[in-house]
């Protein structure tokens, strides 16, 4: 009997050996696209962890090394390709979701059939709303908005007279994920401590379980979901605090009318507005409500904790905002129409997003079946294609000194006759992908750029600010493409001086 098993147990693992053998062979015969890291079976993982923790060094080494032509990378279980050129990238831009998928990428990544669920790629119904929505109701936003960053500062930067310090990360995190709570639910929800722990770590939860799920067999993955998984227990708490209110909503439209007087103007209103059959169910709209929090509020606070660690090394920054931003408000108040005059603001996360920003590999897209680029270059079926930060952001030809951080660098741009808008924050292009680009840019872009640049002419307006060894930018951290703030540095705060 126990011979059996053992004869079973070998025999299998032989066929699996088999399998990956030949799929190795088949994999290398179809492609003469150079790889970073070994590509010998196996070995190739040592390529996969490298990526897990040197990912922006391995992408350098490449687009030098290839000078520009695709090369690719080992990641977790799939080759990754990663294009270089305008004309590259124009082709991944245009290429079709049933060639290129974004949602084939982000359900795989994310393994979203088991952490936020089928539904909210096969009904992308919160996508008009975060597109167009939001950014026109924004004007009329903008005061509760600026009312929170306010009071959110006042909670949680120290203003005294001598320098004190605070986590950097975490506290852009908590101001953040407040400031966008208010504009999603509103007051007073949008205070609730437990609220923010759970909308803060819910996007750690679905990353790490996402993370988790892919590397282990499928078969496993609906057992290990029921037993490891957090994420159904942070869709259940946020249920728990939003079902009053959601149910308060319903009540008063059924006495008063869908226009009943008072109704919210915020995020989880449009949604329950917008939301048809099984979406409208409570815990449906909770998770649809989370993954707005997932999409907007990490990538936020972490361009903000980017940019005040680059203001804090360089106070000297300080000065051109301030009188920026008093001018601007001496003429026009607070409000959005201002913001779009503070073009040094502008210019300064601009230049952070592309220096550091949230990734290092753009518009990643997984192959539904073999591509071919026009420089003949095949992504077989399964793997994932992208471009780097090295071969954009990077690039010499489409930056001067592309290594230098230089703050004025777009609004000098934007000096230039009818170069005004290209080189704002929010534009999008072959040379500038912070926001990702084509169809999937990021449609909450518009409403990312308000909140962030409400944020920092808050903070310069009203602290001096400093790094704890001064001039020096504390170390960031990647895990694999995606880039982290240093997590535990501090920043020195005082009330402002002059
Ligand atoms: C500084 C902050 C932000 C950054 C850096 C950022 C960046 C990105 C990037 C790179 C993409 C993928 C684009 C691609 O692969 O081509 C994306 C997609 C997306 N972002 Fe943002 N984002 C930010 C804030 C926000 C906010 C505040 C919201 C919502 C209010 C939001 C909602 C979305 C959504 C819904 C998608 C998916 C688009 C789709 O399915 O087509 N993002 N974002
Ligand atoms: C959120 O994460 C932090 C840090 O990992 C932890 O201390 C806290 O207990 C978590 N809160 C919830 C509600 O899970
Ligand atoms: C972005 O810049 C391009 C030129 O590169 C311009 O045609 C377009 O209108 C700009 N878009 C916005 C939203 O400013
Ligand atoms: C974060 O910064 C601190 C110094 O402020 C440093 O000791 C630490 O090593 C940094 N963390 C990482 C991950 O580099």
């Amino acid at each position: 009997m126990e011979s059996n098993t053992t004869i079973l147990f070998y025999g299998l693992l032989a066929s699996a050996a088999v399998v990956y053998l030949a799929r190795w062979y088949k994999e290398r015969r179809s492609t003469n696209v150079p790889a970073i890291g070994p590509t010998a079976p196996l070995l190739s993982y040592w390529g996969a962890v490298r990526f897990m923790l040197w990912a922006q060094d391995m992408l350098e080494e490449g687009h030098v090394k290839y000078s520009g032509r695709p090369f690719r990378i080992r990641i977790a279980h799939h080759w990754h390709y990663i294009v270089s050129t305008r004309q590259l990238v124009d082709e991944l831009r245009r290429a079709r979701e049933d060639e290129l998928s974004f949602v084939a990428a982000a359900t795989e990544t994310l393994q979203i059939e088991y952490t936020l669920g089928k539904a909210v790629v096969y009904n992308m119904y919160h996508l008009p709303i975060v597109r167009t929505t939001l950014p026109r109701n924004m004007g009329k936003l903008y005061a509760t908005m600026h009312d929170e960053i306010c009071v959110a500062f006042k909670d949680s930067v120290p203003a005294n007279d001598d320098w004190t310090s605070a986590p950097a990360l975490d506290t852009m995190m908590q101001i953040v994920a407040r400031t966008s709570a208010r504009v999603i639910v509103g007051l007073p929800l949008c205070r609730n401590s437990e609220m923010l722990d759970v909308i803060i770590n819910f996007t750690v939860d679905v990353v790490t379980t996402g993370i988790f799920l892919s590397v282990i067999p499928g078969f496993m993955r609906p057992l290990a979901k029921a037993t490891v998984s957090r994420v159904d227990g942070m869709i259940d708490r946020a249920l728990v605090l939003l079902r009053p209110v959601m149910d308060y909503r319903r009540t008063m439209a059924e006495k008063h009318g869908e226009d009943w007087p008072g109704k919210p103007n915020d995020m989880l209103q449009w949604l329950m507005d917008a939301a048809e059959d099984e979406e409208r169910e409570p815990r449906a709209l909770a998770t649809r409500f989370l993954l707005i929090c997932f999409v907007s509020i990490h990538t936020t606070a972490v361009t903000l904790t980017q940019a005040l660690y680059r203001l804090a090394a360089n106070p000297e920054y300080a000065s051109p905002l301030r009188e920026e931003i008093a001018n601007v408000v001496a003429e026009e108040g607070w409000s959005k129409a201002a913001l779009q005059k503070m073009r040094k603001l502008d210019s300064f996360f601009r230049e952070c997003q592309r220096m550091d920003g949230v990734t290092c590999l753009f518009m990643i897209r997984k192959a539904v079946k073999d591509f071919t680029f026009s420089d003949g270059t095949t992504v077989p079926a399964g793997s994932y294609v992208s471009t780097s930060a090295a071969a954009t952001h990077g690039e010499e030809a489409y930056y001067d000194a592309p290594h230098l951080f230089d703050p004025w660098r777009f609004s000098r741009l934007r000096e230039e006759p009818a170069q005004s808008a290209k080189h704002q924050m929010v534009n999008t292009s072959l040379e500038y992908l912070a926001f990702g680009l084509g169809q999937h840019a990021c449609p909450g872009r518009f409403f990312a750029a308000s909140e962030l640049k409400t944020m920092l002419a808050h903070l310069v307006m009203n602290y001096d600010v400093r790094t704890e060894t001064p001039g020096v930018i504390p170390p960031a951290m990647h895990v694999s493409n995606v880039v982290v703030p240093n997590r535990t540095a501090k920043v020195l705060f005082r009330k402002r001086r002059e």
